[in-house]
């Protein structure tokens, strides 16, 4: 990776020094469109306040720090100094939405003394960009305590009216709730307990998941969410629908008896907000990843950014199976019957899917249920063991497949369901990343579907994020990267640890293969590009071509045209894209359907992205210039309302000329009674073209611009 300073101007100005509880001290954004002023209580709490042209966004709020065995940190403090400085540099992702990311912001760092015979130390650090702001702690060493166990950190974040929402419940295990949208004063996170699709699932208060998105009356768009989550637990945010107040709840551990225990001094992740003008400009904000540090793992060519198709579809849907003795069978799911055997991992099955992959330009093979103990998966409590690594079921032959798609030059990607078994899996994870890498596998695909075992721990608590970043770095060390299931969420560590590629963390397809609440609504991508996108890149997997594949399942559909599943490869960014129906459904009678050149077309790795046009939950659309060939992609996409789209091609380089084919929904094409109906159009366009397209109903569009 090479990181290309342009410009860094560095400003240490001493503003304060003095023991005056009353000191206030403020820094503004590069375009001084946001003012962050800082600030203590009379009782000597620090507290900060966020402006936006001068308009309030975030009143006076609080923070604090509860401890086990300690006072908490809150009151009496004064402001022993505070910096500011400046950052103005560009430097390059290995793969990303865009190539280059402009990094330009104003540092206000502030020391805190507690007036106290202990002292405590803190320092408050703000960084605030054209797009955005985020902060940290730091909590000081102190003499005599080298660890301390946090209860609760209380940072506050008091809105200044009854914004609109887009928010998920704050699950301690789980992101695979639906974002509901309504106003602040009716968010009710604790009515979402219990959702029948959902295997691990912990709400314990009325707070929301990050990001949460919003919309002020003025039409200004927020988003909050935390940046660097490193050796501390998740954030979720607990709400006080009647005052508009947030305040951090972070996900906890029974076996910890806290939230996190830190060794000091130790910094948190930084507290982030997003602000923009339009909701576009929250999908175009690089803040995350500008908080985070630079790529700690060196040289990561060993992965290239790709398409790929799977054994997988197929099980969801239910027909087939994970394991050979047909006791995870998807197509029973309602009941929980035992179903009958029909594994899916065979070495003919996935001999056809690399033919099918090598004939259709896709560069990735992913195969689940290849090892053994999937029959003890999701019906075993005690999960401690059940999977393998290593041992392929008796009727996948791991060589031969490895050596045919070898041949074909198909590259297979590895998947590790650990069942949430994370002990095991850090027991195994040394020789079956040597096993993989025996095998020339780069690239693996984990899961953590169920409780967490040990019991008292939850997916998003300190003792899992700690885990998550050792399978992140164990696998960097084996030059291998990693695609979590049931994640941490994404907090721009990917700009750390680039073999993050990407990860799940939201409610995917395979909800519409077996949900029995009917799937995923015509409005969820155009709601999850303004707010699960913007933490990072989505394994959605999308591609359904048979919309409703009643042959397998007649209750259960995807909700959403053909056109719109095209128009996702663009909207929501990954570095590996799947296309995930099945060879049949892509090729029905032997033919490959006309519609499939999109996904053999469409790039995976950008050199920039520009997002024509959006409002959250009801349409977005995006375009992206594919790097090194010149060629754009765009998507669009709408919920469950038709639309007529203008696409201004003014973002194309002027000058140039070219072929366009755009990928449409029919006249008559309806995410429900009419999904499949698509039509292709070819034209020349150049800066100066506009086109007009009409969305059906849950519809969409994609249009590849090839470069003459
Ligand atoms: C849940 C993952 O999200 C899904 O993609 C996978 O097929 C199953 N777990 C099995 O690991
Ligand atoms: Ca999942």
């Amino acid at each position: 990776m090479k990181y290309t300073f342009l410009l860094a101007t560095f400003s240490l100005i001493f503003m304060v020094s003095c023991s005056d509880n009353k000191s206030e001290t403020a820094i503004s954004s590069p375009d001084s469109n946001i003012k962050v002023d800082f600030f203590l209580s009379d009782s000597g709490q620090p507290g900060y306040t966020v402006s936006h042209k001068g308009n309030t966004v975030i009143d006076s709020s609080y923070m604090s720090f509860d401890f086990k065995d300690q006072d908490p940190l809150q009151d009496n403090f004064s402001i022993i100094s505070s910096e500011t400085s400046t950052i103005n540099e560009e430097w390059e992702m290995p793969w990303g939405e865009q190539r280059m990311v402009t990094n330009h912001h104003n540092t206000l760092f502030v020391s805190l003394k507690e007036n106290t015979e202990s002292g405590r130390s803190l320092n408050v650090i703000f960084k605030v960009f054209d797009d955005g702001l985020g902060f940290r702690y730091e909590l000081g060493a102190q003499e005599g305590v080298s660890e301390v166990l946090i209860t609760d950190e209380n940072t506050e974040f008091n809105l200044t009216g009854d914004h609109k929402v887009w928010w998920q419940p704050g699950d301690w295990d789980i992101y695979e709730h639906l974002y509901n949208e309504s106003q602040f004063s009716e968010i009710d996170a604790l009515s979402k307990k219990d959702h029948p699709n959902l295997i691990a699932s912990m709400i314990p208060e009325n707070a929301v998941n990050t990001p949460v998105s919003m919309k002020t009356d003025d039409g200004l768009y927020l988003s909050f969410h935390e940046a660097d989550l490193t050796n501390y637990a998740g954030m979720t945010l607990k709400v006080d629908t009647g005052n508009y107040g947030m305040v951090s709840e972070l996900a906890g551990s029974e076996r910890l008896g806290g939230k996190a225990k830190v060794s000091l001094p130790f910094a948190t992740p930084w507290r982030t907000v997003q602000i923009s003008e339009d909701a576009g400009g929250l999908i175009e904000s690089n803040l995350l990843v500008n908080l985070n540090e630079p790529n700690a793992i060196g040289d990561v060519s060993y992965f290239t950014p790709m398409k790929y198709v799977g054994i997988w579809w197929e099980m969801h849907i239910g027909k087939s199976t994970w394991d050979m003795e047909g006791s995870q069978d998807m197509s029973t799911y309602i009941d929980g019957a035992k179903g009958s055997s029909r594994h899916g991992a065979t070495t003919e099955n996935a001999k056809k899917y690399i033919d099918f992959a090598a004939a259709n330009g896709i560069k990735g093979l992913l195969v689940e249920g290849w090892n053994t103990g999937w029959d003890q998966w999701i019906n075993t409590e005690d999960r401690e063991g059940v999977f393998d690594f290593m041992t392929p079921y008796p009727d996948y032959d791991f060589d031969e497949v490895m050596a045919y798609a070898k041949e074909k030059g198909v590259e297979v990607i590895m998947h590790h369901e650990t069942s949430a078994a994370p002990r095991t899996y850090e027991k195994q994870m040394e020789v079956a990343y040597n096993f993989m890498k025996d095998n020339d596998m780069n690239s693996v695909k984990t899961g953590y579907v169920g409780k967490i075992i040990p019991q008292g721990e939850y997916h998003h608590g300190q003792w899992m994020v700690n885990h998550y970043e050792k399978v992140l770095k164990d696998a960097a060390a084996k030059k291998i990267a990693i695609n979590a299931h049931e994640p941490i969420k994404a907090t721009g560590k990917r700009r750390t640890y680039p073999n993050a590629i990407a990860r799940e963390g939201l409610r995917g397809q395979e909800f519409n293969a077996w949900a029995t609440d009917g799937g995923n609504p015509p409005d969820h991508l155009a709601t999850i590009a303004f707010t699960r996108m913007l933490s990072g890149p989505i394994d959605f997997t999308p591609g359904v071509f048979n919309i409703k594949f009643d042959e397998y399942k007649e209750s259960n559909q995807v909700n959403t045209t053909l056109a719109h599943q095209l128009a996702l490869y663009v909207v929501i960014y990954s570095p590996i894209q799947m296309a995930c129906d099945l060879p049949e459904h892509y090729a029905p009678n032997g033919e490959i359907h006309p519609a499939f050149q999109f996904i053999v077309d469409v790039g995976v790795d950008w050199e920039q992205s520009k997002v024509l046009e959006g409002e959250i939950g009801d349409f977005v659309t995006i375009a992206r210039e594919e790097k090194e060939t010149g060629n754009w992609f765009v998507g669009g996409i709408t919920d469950e309302n038709a639309r007529n789209s203008t696409i201004d091609f003014s973002f194309l380089p002027e000058g140039k000329e070219f072929t366009a084919v755009l990928y449409k929904d029919g006249p008559d094409a309806h995410w429900d009674t009419n999904p499949e109906a698509y039509e292709i159009e070819t034209m020349q366009v150049n800066s100066t073209s506009t086109v007009d397209i009409n969305l059906a109903p849950g519809g969409g569009f994609a249009i590849s611009l090839i470069a003459e």
